[in-house]
């Protein structure tokens, strides 16, 4: 079964805004038709599927025209709409995973008997042989989002509408994540709205692609002809759109323009030694035997499938969980008059002096009331002058296409934006160390090339970036080494203090 979704000048406003977070939309989506939704970080993609799935409050905001799914107002009390969103951690309810995934059948009265044997199936179908009774705290962001993949599987919908469902995922594993909703799709006939930044994941397999503009259908079309038609390559270009097989920003010669060659690196400033970490009250680690040195300058980036480790890894660098064994040794150079060498030792003030860290979830991260605040706060606290602040959070916002929302409520945010506030608000006081988890998902072209243009200067400046990203091209445009987690390299780490033994983004010697 599946349902048709068309929109008559639909347009939704938030309360606290000048401009609509999308539309006015004119659209028809035939039933069962599968389609691609693209557009500029901040152009609306999730605003509309949240419209379509009927789950925008009605007091945050003002619609005008129409949105009708089946011929009916969305609402979320039908059932009859799967939503996955773009916060894997935001959807996840239960403590059990069985629970999160059984959420949707219990919601549309399906007989005990036919959820228990269907939740098993599901976490099957989207890789995670994880029993039911497994604990959702345990999840990886990853693993996070193939479970709500799973519940819109147990659930079988007729509108199945999914928010970058691929975003957290490692590259080896999101084409087959595509493949289990595509499976669903198939199976069920549901209409499919998918918004992915990932263009060339999807293209082979929807009808339609649509791309959202600042006001409304920028393009639209067979993904053959809107990806092959001249006239269209200015648009989708200005529109950020990740074209397949071009280069980000095409239109400044590629990202080898950006690349970056190690090589000026300055002194160490951490270092671990016989390095195995693991979360807190864990029996085992999940990594070990890294012996790693990182120098003012040197990229570093930490790879690795789901649950591989790599957050865990990267928060126990940062000196926010202690060492499972091993050690992290501040050097001189980072220390500073630090008396203690373990960051994980030091008073939250000098760590946040020397370390910053960037988590996985911005939303985790937030401190103030609005996005010019937030980011005058680190250069602020690290004692520049006010004139010196206020120069840097002005290059920020212009640099992030942020300058419009000065003011706005961090909170507020696209998901996209989101990323980019938390990024920069750790970037700005250019501390020595930075760590940051995938600092670049759900951006689109235009702004990834925004971020590493802004890790080049912070890595110019002399500070060490160390990153947990699933972002190939990233890593090789800020010419990181690369630290290979969850495989038998992990355990035999080679040494990547030398600047003559680097591991190459994109080399791993295989
Ligand atoms: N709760 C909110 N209150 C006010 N403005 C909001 C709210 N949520 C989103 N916006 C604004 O609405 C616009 C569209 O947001 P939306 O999340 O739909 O964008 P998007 O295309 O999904 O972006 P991204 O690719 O970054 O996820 C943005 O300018 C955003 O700042
Ligand atoms: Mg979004």
């Amino acid at each position: 079964m599946a349902l048709p979704i068309t929109a008559a000048g639909f347009s939704w406003s938030h309360t606290d805004r000048d401009q609509p977070a999308v539309g006015p939309l004119d659209l028809q989506i035939a039933a069962g038709e599968k389609v691609l939704l693209l557009g500029a970080s901040g152009a609306g993609k999730s605003t509309f599927l949240h419209a379509v799935a009927g789950v925008l409050p009605e007091e945050s905001g003002e619609a005008t025209g129409e949105l009708l799914v089946g011929g009916e107002k969305p609402d979320p009390r039908r059932g009859s709409t799967g939503l996955v969103l773009q916060d894997p951690d935001s959807q996840v309810i239960f403590s059990r995973i069985g629970d999160d995934v059984a959420f949707g059948m219990e919601n549309l009265g399906l007989p005990s008997e036919t959820i228990d044997a269907q939740v098993p199936e599901s976490l099957q179908a989207l890789g995670l042989d994880l029993p039911p009774e497994h604990p959702s705290a345990a999840l990886s962001g990853g693993q996070k989002q193939r479970l709500a993949l799973a519940g819109i599987h147990a659930m079988a919908p007729e509108v199945i509408v999914l928010d970058e469902p691929t975003a957290n995922i490692d590259p080896a594993s999101a084409a087959e994540v595509r493949d289990a909703v595509l499976t669903v799709q198939a199976e069920t006939q549901a209409t499919m709205l998918v918004v992915e930044h990932r263009v060339e994941l999807w293209i082979d397999h929807v009808d339609r692609v649509i791309v959202l503009g600042r006001d409304g259908i920028a393009a639209q079309g067979p993904p053959a002809q809107i990806f092959s038609d001249p006239d269209l390559t200015d648009t989708l270009v200005d529109c950020g759109i990740w074209m397949p097989r071009h280069s980000p920003d095409s239109r400044r010669g590629g990202t080898a323009e950006i690349n970056r060659t190690t090589g000026r690196l300055g002194e160490v400033l951490l270092r671990t030694h016989r390095l195995s970490v693991a979360r807190p009250r864990m029996a085992a680690p999940t990594a070990a035997g890294l012996e790693l040195s990182l120098r003012a300058g040197q990229a570093l980036g930490i790879v690795g499938a789901n649950g591989a480790g790599k957050s865990t890894t990267a928060l126990t660098l940062a000196g926010l969980l202690p060492e499972f064994s091993g050690q992290v040794l501040a050097e001189a150079a980072l220390r500073e008059g630090a008396k203690r060498a373990r960051p994980f030792a030091w008073p939250s003030k000098q760590l946040a002096a020397r370390i910053g860290m960037v988590f996985q979830e911005p939303a985790h991260q937030f401190l103030t009331s609005s996005v010019a605040t937030e980011l005058e706060l680190g250069p602020r606290l690290a004692g520049w002058s006010a004139a010196e602040s206020q120069a840097r959070v002005d290059e920020l916002l212009e640099g992030l296409g942020l300058t419009g929302l000065a003011q706005a409520h961090p909170q507020s945010l696209s998901g996209g934006e989101k990323r980019r506030l938390s990024v920069a608000a750790m970037l700005a006081p250019r501390p020595r160390v930075l760590i940051v988890d995938e600092p670049t998902f759900g951006q689109d072209a235009l702004t990834w090339a925004r971020l590493v243009e802004m890790f080049l200067d912070v890595l110019e400046h002399g500070s060490a970036v160390v990153a947990v990203s699933h972002d190939q091209a990233f890593l090789e445009a800020i010419g990181a080494d690369l630290l290979q987690l969850g495989d038998r390299s992990s355990a035999e780490q080679a040494d990547i203090s030398g600047s003559d033994s680097h591991v190459r983004a994109g080399d791993r010697g295989e």
